[in-house]
């Protein structure tokens, strides 16, 4: 069966990232988040969009370019294609693009969209003094920094990257943010789940009604940026520039067409990073005549010892280190699952090993093979015809539906780590039923040859739903299992919202084992 699209259209973002450095697990996170939305919602038929990409502007970039005896634009091009670029494949993302702001098609709409600012009132040349953080890249109020400790006590530093930040004094462009404070007091009221989670929501809240200053919008000490058209002294500051790539990379400025069939945007960041994405850009495009995201997820931190996991106090973990143990699956389920979607986690090599063992290869990959096997060895491969259904499989049809629409609802509330808990609800359960059902021992009595036919029946069914409402969270393992079911077609083109009526299936074909056990070696 051919995915229908129903029409509705779904643009899912990750921010862009700061090439300074190689990605960590942190980055890696919201990009799998990401994944699977974009991956359920085509399974969906919904006109799907999914973009991701790097930030390459800024003095952070330029500084550590500088102390690499690089240009910016080497140094952002080495490492977005021995770095960025290759974590796509890592974790198996399914991206539709990737934007880096160095691209003529991101530098020449910015100019665009600030040359339409500048022409309709909206910007004007001021003063500032303040503090800087280039590790956030942003000025910091006197009440967002926190005491120093080790070798930087007695000073104040930035409350993210516990460093100093630095007295600038310049002469900027000012966008007229302060303009801007009842709109979007308004929008966060009329549209309540414009800013999540409510804790998210709460706080951004708060930060709107203490008051908005005037945003600095440019810089003129540096020039490694997009320059400002009517004045190339000035480089645009980095944010203005980066939070721009939602737009350009779906065709402001340049294609009507696209941007009208993508734009607005389900925005998915870090909650660092959530005032820049619930208040500045909303604004911003609130003075362009723009329509505001659809809605802009903030989500927790991946912690180490208690602290934000961070490139630049170099507590990162490579992907790779768990890929290449665990593979791409099961790293991808792990953070997803372990981790209530908007609440900080823990990451643990313990608890990770607990949950590939217990979760994937004894809960989901052990029933695959077992079944398939059972198939095998009592009908000789052939998927037999059911009998009349007992009471226990029409529960496992029932929850099979009820997975299906629980875990929808669930994704369109963003919960992703409900979404897979409803799906493991038919793991759990076809577990139990073959426990309880012992095809093994009814294969022993020819009188119950019809019975054990049915209860193979309903167990493969099972198995080919939950081929399907996996796919978008274990894309290799549901292929692999897709294909020794002998479902119709690639599993990713399935729709998920009919998980249960797949279809094909004469026969099954030999599976290895999906999650292979991993021996520890500490
Ligand atoms: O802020 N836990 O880029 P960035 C969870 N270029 N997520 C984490 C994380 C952690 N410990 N560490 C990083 C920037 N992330 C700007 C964005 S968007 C227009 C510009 C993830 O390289 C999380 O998504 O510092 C966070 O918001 C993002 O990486 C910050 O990446
Ligand atoms: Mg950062």
């Amino acid at each position: 069966m051919e995915p229908m699209s129903d029409g509705s259209s779904f643009f899912v973002t990750t921010p862009i990232f700061y090439v300074n450095d190689v990605p960590h697990i942190g980055h890696a996170y919201t990009e799998v988040a990401a994944d699977v939305l974009a991956r359920w919602h085509r399974q969906r038929g919904d006109d799907t969009w999914f973009l991701t990409g790097t930030d390459e502007h800024g003095q952070k970039i330029l500084r550590t370019a500088t102390a690499n005896g690089v240009t910016p634009q080497e140094w952002a091009d080495k490492l977005v294609e021995e770095s960025w670029k290759p974590l796509l494949e890592t974790i198996d993302l399914s991206n539709d693009d990737f934007i880096r702001t160095t691209e003529p098609r991101h530098e020449e709409n910015v100019q665009k969209f600030l040359q339409h600012l500048y022409d309709t009132g909206f910007i004007y040349t001021g003063e500032y003094e303040g503090y800087y953080c280039v590790g956030c890249e942003e000025y910091k109020q006197a009440g967002d920094l926190v005491d120093g400790s080790g070798e930087y006590a007695g000073q104040r530093v930035c409350a993210i990257h516990s460093k100093p930040v630095e007295l600038l004094h310049e002469k900027n462009y000012f966008f007229k943010m302060s303009a801007f404070a009842e709109q979007l007091l308004a929008l966060y009221e009329e549209r309540p789940d414009f800013v999540q989670p409510e804790s998210a929501r709460n706080e951004v809240l708060a930060f709107v009604r203490s008051g908005l200053d005037d945003l600095s919008i440019s810089r003129s000490s540096f020039d490694w940026g997009v320059k400002v058209p009517w004045d190339e002294s000035h480089v645009v500051y980095v944010w203005f520039d980066a939070l721009l790539n939602y737009v350009t990379a779906v065709g402001y400025g340049q294609d009507e067409a696209e941007f009208e069939r993508r734009w607005p945007a389900t925005h998915l960041v870090g909650k660092d990073i959530l005032r820049f994405h619930a208040v500045i850009w909303p604004a911003m495009l609130m003075a362009a005549g723009l329509p505001v995201p659809h809605r802009v997820f903030g989500h927790g931190w991946l912690l180490v010892g208690g602290e934000k996991m961070s490139k630049s106090k170099l507590t990162g973990i490579a992907p790779t280190q768990i890929t290449d143990t665990f593979g791409s699956d099961a790293f991808r389920y792990y953070f997803l699952r372990a981790i209530s979607f908007g609440q900080d986690g823990s990451f643990s090599w313990e608890d990770l090993h607990a949950r590939y063992t217990s979760e994937l290869a004894n809960g989901f990959g052990n029933l695959a093979s077992r079944v398939i096997a059972m198939v095998s060895r009592y009908c000789d491969g052939v998927i037999p015809a059911p009998g009349a259904f007992s009471e226990a499989d029409v529960a496992i049809q029932a929850i099979e539906r009820t997975a299906t629409a629980t875990a929808s609802i669930a994704i369109d509330r963003l919960a992703i780590h409900e979404a897979i808990h409803e799906v493991w609800t038919l793991v759990d359960g076809l577990n139990g039923y073959i426990t309880e059902q012992e095809p093994w021992a009814l294969a022993k009595k020819p009188e119950e040859r019809e019975r054990l036919e049915t209860v193979l029946y309903t167990a493969v069914r099972g198995l080919g739903t939950l081929a399907v409402l996996l796919s978008p969270v274990l894309p290799k393992a549901t292929a692999k299992l897709w294909t020794a079911l002998g479902g119709d077609g690639a599993v990713q083109d399935q729709r998920i919202d009919h998980a249960w009526e797949w279809s094909g299936a004469a026969s099954v074909a030999p599976l290895e084992a999906l999650f292979p056990r991993i021996e520890t070696t500490e």
